[in-house]
């Protein structure tokens, strides 16, 4: 499933619905380092977790200047949500990282639309841009490891 975060019709609830798919995609990467055997990527999906956090801060940030409450807690109804429950019922790590791309696909789809919103702030348009190359990270440090599993 694709996810539709992205294509908001306010910068509003764009950068809510962006903060509620980093804490879904924190709690992915919780319940997938929970269940990893090989401490080399237990210790890059906990880097990767810290972006995801990060961001979650930095928009948040955004949307108090705008006068907003940023969101809590991720969206139960989400993709990555059910991801984290499918997660608990995979077995070995090479399905672990095949499941955290799945989701890293929608973070990166969700972030490239993002930095393309129109009219946003220089300081706005920044956050995003660092948040979409740190998701295109994401995906291509799994891609390579999937190819050596
Ligand atoms: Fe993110
Ligand atoms: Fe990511």
């Amino acid at each position: 499933m694709v996810t539709t975060v992205g294509t908001e019709t306010t910068l509003e609830s764009l950068l809510e619905d962006l903060v509620q798919l980093d804490y879904d995609a924190a709690d992915a990467y919780e319940a997938a380092i929970n269940r990893l055997q090989e401490a080399r990527f237990r210790d890059r999906l906990h880097e990767f977790r810290g972006d995801h956090l990060r961001h979650i801060d930095e928009l948040g940030e955004l949307l108090r200047k705008m006068g907003r409450t940023p969101p809590k807690e991720g969206d139960m109804k989400s993709y990555l949500a059910q991801g984290k429950v499918v997660m608990g019922g995979l077995m070995g790590d090479k399905a672990i990282l095949q499941a955290m791309r799945t989701n890293e696909a929608d973070t990166n789809t969700a972030y490239e639309r993002a930095v393309a919103f129109h009219g946003l702030s220089t300081e706005t348009h920044e956050i995003l841009q660092r948040g979409l190359q740190d998701e295109r990270r994401h995906c291509e440090w799994i891609l390579e490891q999937l190819k050596t599993l």
